[in-house]
């Protein structure tokens, strides 16, 4: 949503891993952006241009002159209609370049002749990422107020461990994401819950739901990208954990409960997507249950309900609940925000099979404390989330 019709300028510079930057552009195109693509004679050595010409739909651009002499657009017009120059990978040659005022390529060029946010994606080797020369040119450019994503560990092309792999492309995606969204969260601190919790019957067999984590994650990000600081506790889920999000991993309903009771009192604002087990099985079996002839009974308990133990702690915090329905929805959901003390209830009919769990999608109807209701429309969860997100702005 945030880089549809968005101008992206990518900046691939000669490493091993510029073949990489082919699945940025695409996953940049695939998200609305229009990329144009600046290679550096050396980044041509890696890959080919004509497979970023294709897949981003426009021409690639290296020589200085080529645009001098086309009437369409100069480089300067290039980087003045972007919205963001990404660099990836970036070499420690353009770091070095930039930081020294060397524009001796049309990459280098642009860079110092746009004012749009430039972010780099610096890929090398691990010795050469850590001498001192580089260092001090990353942050002489970083107080000049260029962006930058660190390298990850782990084994280099070079067959060398350590730190010089190219960040994760999608880690890069979201980095542009988080510089291209507007920052009212920023102060805040929002805790969030999502997923499942699995309540064990014994070592093997477990009681849990379908929730899939999509949309407390989504609010999770989303919360990243609007500038919030983001405490995400989660159950179970095969999701990589938000970019830029605190994180901690729970399994049952009690494990929950004792991270939220641990944490709370740092947040201002509690945002509970979680879909957290009303009953566990009264007593865990130690060994695998055996099979026998008869039927068994399994005796439940009650958990105890974090959202009500929040509501009664809550002073000025804000506290955003969710309730899964599948009958009288709003009456069920009214009645919930109620007896929990809490500000906002964002209701699911989760009988629907093209929403709520595990979807990518989410129908929500949000009942504010003072009665107020708001439909929002279906769409994608992270746009559900911002539209949440929205809401809670409105009042806090
Ligand atoms: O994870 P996804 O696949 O993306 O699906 C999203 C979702 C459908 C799971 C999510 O949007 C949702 O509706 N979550 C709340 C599910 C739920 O537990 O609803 P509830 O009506 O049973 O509970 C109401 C509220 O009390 C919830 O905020 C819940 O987190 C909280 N609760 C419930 C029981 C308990 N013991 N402690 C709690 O805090």
């Amino acid at each position: 949503m945030i880089l549809k019709g968005k101008e992206i300028l990518l900046g691939v510079t000669g490493g091993i891993a510029a073949y990489k930057s082919v699945l940025l552009l695409r996953k940049l195109t695939k998200a609305g952006a229009n990329v144009n693509v600046i290679m550096t004679e050396n980044a041509k050595q890696f890959v080919g241009p004509l497979t970023f010409q294709t897949l981003s739909g426009n021409p690639v651009t290296s020589d200085l002159f080529t645009l001098f002499k086309s009437k369409e657009i100069g480089h300067v017009a290039l980087a003045d209609r972007a919205d963001l120059l990404v660099i990836a990978p970036a070499t420690a040659n353009i770091i070095g370049k930039i930081a020294n005022g060397i524009g001796d390529d049309f990459l280098s060029t642009m860079v110092m002749a746009t004012r749009v946010p430039v972010l780099f994606a610096p890929s090398m080797n691990v010795n050469m990422f850590h001498s001192p020369i580089v260092q001090e040119n990353i942050k002489k450019l970083k107080q000049h107020g260029y962006y930058f994503i660190d390298p990850e560990e782990g084994e280099l092309a070079c067959k060398v461990e350590g730190k010089g792999k190219l960040a994760d492309v999608d880690d890069i995606l979201e980095e542009i994401c988080i510089l291209l969204s507007q920052k009212d969260f920023k102060g805040k601190r929002i805790l969030i819950t999502a997923g499942p919790t699995i309540e064990d019957i014994d070592p093997v067999r477990y009681i849990s739901n379908n929730s899939s984590g999509k949309m407390g994650y989504a609010l999770a990000k989303t919360a990243i990208r609007r500038g919030a600081d983001v405490l995400l506790i989660s159950g179970p889920t095969s999701l990589k954990p938000p970019y830029k999000s605190k994180f901690i991993k729970v399994r049952s309903a009690q494990e929950m409960y004792e991270a939220v009771m641990d944490n709370f009192k740092y947040f201002d604002i509690i945002i509970k997507s979680a879909a957290v087990a009303d009953y566990k099985p009264a007593k865990k079996g130690e060994q695998k249950i055996k099979k026998t002839d008869n039927d068994i009974y399994l005796k439940l308990t009650k958990n105890k309900d974090i959202l009500k133990e929040l509501g009664k702690k809550k002073e000025n915090r804000l506290i955003v609940g969710f309730a899964a329905e599948t009958q009288d929805i709003l009456e069920n959901a009214k009645q919930k925000l109620i007896e929990k003390n809490i500000d906002l209830m964002v209701v699911n009919d989760v009988s629907k099979k093209d929403i709520a769990f595990k979807s990518d999608y989410n129908q929500c109807t949000l009942i504010f404390r003072n009665g107020n209701i708001l439909e929002l429309p279906k769409a994608k969860k992270e746009e559900v989330a911002d539209d949440i997100l929205d809401a809670i702005k409105s009042i806090i």
